[in-house]
């Protein structure tokens, strides 16, 4: 698609978003004015065939993928891209860094793993236990000044440690990567994101396969001649919500894209968010 053409969503304008918006070309953007696809491939616990895995994922169209140093993957992402001699302009990276490490160093430490010059988000992994992260999210904003990456977030904070970052730092993060289903979610988290203009990333969106098999989502998903996996995509894809899942099987990888054919009506977007009990695949949800 003509880079001209390509359909922009825009995390502060959800109410007047159209589904027509929802194509698998169409990118989210951000308040940097960079872009961010709809949707993306996760690698925790991915196949020890890194390589394979997410050649397989490329070639079928992925362009985002999520990553960690402590997923063992990064190494695995950098040889893929190689071997699949994809043109790393046209992918969506992300890796973090741990809250009490030097953001600066650690975005080296991955990107050198990965053998990339950039990447597009770096966040911070998870809220600290007590305190500030200074060296973490002040090395984030240094690397971005130097281009080592083009978008800094956090993962997993709630809206009061938001708030905080931004009290100190002046900094809003682009993005909050959470866990995010529709037994699992908050929408005053996602109220307070969307006014000020924060992407929620969805990590676990398909619960680890946990809840696949809850009757009330097969049985929506059968409606639509859908999987409860795709269900649970779209209905992330229709608040604004960029889901990650992490799929091993090609034929999961390829279930997984193919979630931009139908469209959840609205009784059945607010059924899926009645189902919410503060269910997370960890025990609790973290930003609680
Ligand atoms: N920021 C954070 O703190 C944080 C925390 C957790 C995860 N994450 C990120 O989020 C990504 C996704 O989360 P996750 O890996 O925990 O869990 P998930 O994506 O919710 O679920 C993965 C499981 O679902 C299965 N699956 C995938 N597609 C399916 C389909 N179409 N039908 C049926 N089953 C399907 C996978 O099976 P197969 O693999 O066998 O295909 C795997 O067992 C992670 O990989 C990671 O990148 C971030």
């Amino acid at each position: 698609m003509d880079a001209a053409t390509i359909p922009l969503l825009r995390a502060d304008d959800w109410l007047s978003r159209e589904s027509t918006l929802l194509t698998p070309e169409s990118c989210h953007l951000l308040p940097s004015g960079n872009q961010m696809p709809l949707l993306g491939l996760g690698t925790w616990h991915l196949s020890h065939h890194t390589v394979n895995s997410l050649c397989s994922a490329l070639r079928m169209g992925y362009r985002m993928i999520d990553t960690s140093a402590d997923y063992h993957t990064q190494r695995g992402i950098g040889e893929a891209i190689k071997a699949c001699d994809a043109d790393r302009d046209d992918l969506y990276i992300i890796t973090k860094v741990d809250p009490d490490e030097d953001g600066y160093e650690a975005t080296r430490r991955n990107l050198a793993q990965m053998k990339l010059n950039y990447a597009d988000l770096v966040l911070i992994h998870r809220p600290p236990k007590e305190g500030l992260h200074e060296k973490a999210w002040d090395g984030l904003r240094r690397a971005k000044r130097d281009g080592l990456v083009h978008d800094i977030g956090v993962s997993s904070y709630s809206i009061h440690q938001i708030e905080e970052l931004v009290y100190r730092s002046g900094e809003m993060p682009a993005v909050n990567q959470i866990e995010w289903t529709p037994f699992g979610h908050s929408p005053s988290l996602l109220d307070f994101c969307r006014d000020n203009g924060i992407l929620i990333q969805s990590w676990s969106p398909l619960t680890r396969a946990e809840r696949l098999n809850d009757d009330r989502i097969s049985g929506m998903a059968a409606r639509y001649g859908k999987t409860p996996a795709q269900l649970l995509l779209r209905w992330n894809l229709q608040q604004g919500v960029v889901p990650l899942p992490k799929a091993n099987h090609v034929q999961h990888q390829r279930d997984n894209l193919s979630v931009f054919d139908f469209e959840i009506t609205t009784a059945d977007m607010i059924k899926l968010g009645s189902f919410n009990e503060h269910y997370s695949a960890l025990g609790r949800l973290l930003y609680i």
